[in-house]
């Protein structure tokens, strides 16, 4: 039976990268027996002025009907001055919240042929390999009230909440721990435990989880700002990190440059087992490059070798395009993010000629 994947290019450089994502699948289609039927739908700022949504509800509706959702990337400058709830930010976070996407997973991988791209040293990152699995729905991102009011005397005053249950932590937990079990088998969880009341509730909460069920796999509790300390400072000495959505958003930035380019940062978002996939580069829409056709597309590309694995059934293609992706790599294959000077069409081809070998 077929599977269908939805294509959200979005904004910016989203469009250029899911371009030759699309490629690839073709590629697989025609030749490596896949059989997923593509779909695209506006997304972000493009649905915005198509239809004054960034998310429409048959954006959503497709979402939610797919085996796996694509997006290339959202936001801009040309949409600062839209209303809050209609930036194009706010029509991804509705649709993570709509897909229950709850554990992010964001792989940090230094490919041998790109050691020397990283601004640390190469022994530093060479050989790295590490996940972060961020939560997605809730915290910060989502939590209620969330103002700005404009007190008596003529000050503003701006609120988030931060708020997380035991339910939410122990669904990504449970997430950290089973991917851990098929790696080396260890997880930081990181939070700020010494300042917050969610902190501590997400250390209490990991604990008694793997106390209850996973004892078997290493645990260390990390405060976030160490964490960050420590994934420049000798970032092979983490496996899987778990943690909240703010934090996570932040760390797999940093460790995106472990890797020598956030263009090659790609991104797995589940829910619960046998619930579509929300596939997204860790890249946002680069603005400064978009539509020069100059974009790196691996992250995407990459993200979708993760939706081969997660959500369309073909590990086997997912291995295949790993694999293809490194030798394009082996073989020089440069974008200017990486020093490069190829286009984000011929890295399309370098990886399409890689699987054809
Ligand atoms: C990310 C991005 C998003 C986030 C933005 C675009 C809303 O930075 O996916 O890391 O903050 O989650
Ligand atoms: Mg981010």
């Amino acid at each position: 039976m077929s599977k269908t994947l939805l294509l959200l290019p979005g904004d910016g450089i989203g469009p250029e990268v899911c371009a030759e994502t699309a490629r690839v699948a073709e590629w697989m289609n025609a030749y490596g027996q896949l059989n997923v039927s593509l779909d695209e739908r506006p997304f972000g700022g493009a649905a915005y002025d198509l239809s004054g949504s960034p998310l429409p509800e048959e954006t959503k509706a497709a979402a939610l009907a797919s085996d796996a959702a694509l997006m290339g990337a959202v936001g801009g400058p040309k949409w600062a001055g839209s209303p809050r709830d209609k930036r194009p930010e706010a029509g991804l976070l509705g649709l993570r919240k709509a897909m229950q996407v709850f554990a992010n997973l964001r792989p940090a991988l230094c490919f041998d042929a790109l050691a020397d791209a990283s601004t640390l040293k190469r022994e530093v990152v060479a050989g790295l390999d590490i996940m972060i699995v961020r939560e997605l729905t809730g915290g910060v991102y989502f939590g209620e009230p969330r103002f700005i009011e404009t007190l008596p005397d003529g000050q503003r005053r701006a609120v988030d909440t931060q708020v997380y249950t035991t339910h939410e932590i122990e669904r990504v937990a449970r997430v950290a721990f089973e991917l851990a079990r098929g790696r080396r088998n260890k997880v930081a969880s990181a939070e700020k435990s010494n300042v917050m009341e969610t902190g501590l509730l997400w250390r209490e909460v990991v604990t008694d989880l793997h106390k209850r069920d996973y004892a078997d796999v290493e645990l260390e509790h990390i405060l976030a700002d160490n964490a960050a300390m420590q994934l420049v400072r000798n970032p092979k000495g983490f496996d899987v990190i778990v943690t909240d959505n703010l934090f996570g958003d932040i760390l797999s930035d940093e460790a995106s440059q472990l890797t020598g380019s956030i263009g090659l940062l790609p991104s797995a978002a589940l829910g619960i087992a046998g619930a579509p996939g929300l596939y997204e580069p860790v890249h946002g829409s680069a603005p400064d490059i978009a539509g020069q056709g100059i974009a790196n597309p691996l992250a995407a590309i990459l993200s979708f070798e993760m939706a081969l694995r997660s959500s369309l059934d073909r590990a086997d293609l997912a291995d295949r395009l790993f694999a293809a992706v490194k030798s394009a790599l082996d073989g020089g294959a440069r974008t200017r993010d990486l020093g490069g000077s190829l286009t984000t069409r011929q890295m399309g081809d370098a990886v399409i000629a890689a699987l054809e070998r």
